[in-house]
């Protein structure tokens, strides 16, 4: 679980200067795009950042009436080097925005500049559950999913198949132990129960060990969150060492987006529960999916239905304020009004600033994770310790 307090977080702030550069009237608008672009992530920060790209060319580069400036900065997925990365987004490079990022431990550090700076912050994968529960804040939304919610789809529609017992396998951080806590919830709604979790560090992909303990368990089925380079690897050895015979493979819809063509047969007929899949049939998905083909020859997914989103939230606050950023309160008003036209389908805000949002069954069929039915509708994060005037 995340284990960074909001007192820590206030008090870490040694890297980070409290006042913000005043603006010239009618200056480009600077938003810092902080993304994986090298690591196990880089292909989902890659397909985030031409998402978003895409939306802003969809607008003619302009948001709220002012031209836009991407500042893009690779933070290769590693926590120790967040701070001083949204140090440079912000004093070095003047941003007045910050998007990013993917993975939930680097993330703190942009909810910290966002709490202490009221930059505003939208955040377009990372689930770290803290950012929208006890470290909510008015600058501070999401585009993509808690790490709660997708696994706990998967953990209801399994025990809805009869499964009692399962076991939950993933990378020893906060979204694999988090999407652990979604799957276990999931399961007991329905009647069942979590009774195993088996972690390796992050980004470790030596699963062997790993494979051999799942080997000996006594579970009907496996769940699991790995995600780009990692999953690849998961899938495969899971494959190869026999186990899918035993024990049915599932998981977050994570484990088999982007990235089903490296996975191979290895992936085929597994089950995950997801905010999108293929096969979504909605004039935006068409024509969003088409766009983002035509961009960049690549087939859209998850990451880039966030990254594009995210476009659009930051399109409705900035809108509301003709391009002032500092104007937190109509900004954050327009944001958690608005019903964003997602390629997922529409989806609204909760109060903490997560998207409530239909979680998909879907299975894995050759190059496609092919919709097969509904997890769980309209489902919100419980959003525990959100208090938005702390
Ligand atoms: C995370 O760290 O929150 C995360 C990373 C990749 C996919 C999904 C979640």
């Amino acid at each position: 679980m995340q284990q960074i307090s909001r007192r820590g977080i206030l008090a870490g702030t040694a890297a980070l200067a409290l006042a913000r550069p005043a603006i010239a009237q009618g200056a480009p608008i600077k938003v810092g795009l902080m993304l994986p672009f090298s690591g196990t992530y880089a292909a989902l920060g890659e397909n985030i950042a031409a998402a978003f790209e895409l939306y802003l060319q969809e607008r003619d580069g302009r948001l709220g009436g002012r031209a836009v400036t991407l500042i893009r900065l690779d933070d290769e997925s590693d926590p120790a080097k967040a701070p001083q990365n949204v140090n440079r987004l912000l004093e070095r490079d003047g941003a007045e925005v910050l998007i990013g990022t993917v993975h939930s431990g680097v993330v703190m550090a942009l909810v910290q500049a966002a709490r202490e700076r009221e930059v505003p912050l939208i955040i377009p994968n990372a689930g770290n559950v803290a950012a929208t529960r006890e470290l909510c804040a008015p600058s501070i939304f999401r585009s993509s999913f808690s790490n709660w919610q997708p696994a706990y789809g998967m953990g209801k529609a399994l025990a809805a198949k009869g499964v009692k017992k399962a076991a939950w396998v993933t990378w020893d951080y906060a979204a694999g132990k988090e999407s652990g806590e979604g799957f276990r919830d999931g399961l007991r709604a329905g009647g069942g129960d979590m009774t195993h979790l088996l972690t390796l560090a992050f980004p470790d992909t030596h699963f062997l060990p790993m494979l051999g303990v799942l080997s000996g368990l006594d579970v009907q089925a496996v769940g699991s969150f790995f995600a780009g380079g990692g999953a690849v690897q998961f899938v495969k050895d899971y494959a190869a060492s026999g186990l899918r015979e035993k024990f049915p493979l599932c998981g977050s819809g994570f484990l088999t987006e982007g990235v089903l063509t490296a996975q191979g047969a290895a992936a085929e007929g597994i089950q995950t529960a997801l905010h999108y899949g293929d096969g979504l049939d909605n004039a935006k998905n068409t024509a969003f999916r088409a766009a983002f083909k035509q961009k960049t020859g690549r087939d859209a997914d998850v990451y880039a239905v966030q990254g594009y989103d995210a476009g659009q939230m930051l399109a409705i606050g900035l809108d509301a304020t003709k391009g002032d950023a500092t104007a937190m309160k109509p900004m954050a008003a327009a944001i958690v009004a608005a019903k964003i036209d997602s390629p997922r389908g529409a989806f609204t805000l909760s109060p903490s600033h997560n998207p409530v949002q239909t979680i998909y069954l879907r299975e894995a069929t050759g190059s496609e994770n092919r919709v097969i039915g509904v997890a769980a509708d309209a489902l919100a994060d419980p959003g525990a310790g959100c208090n938005m005037s702390a």
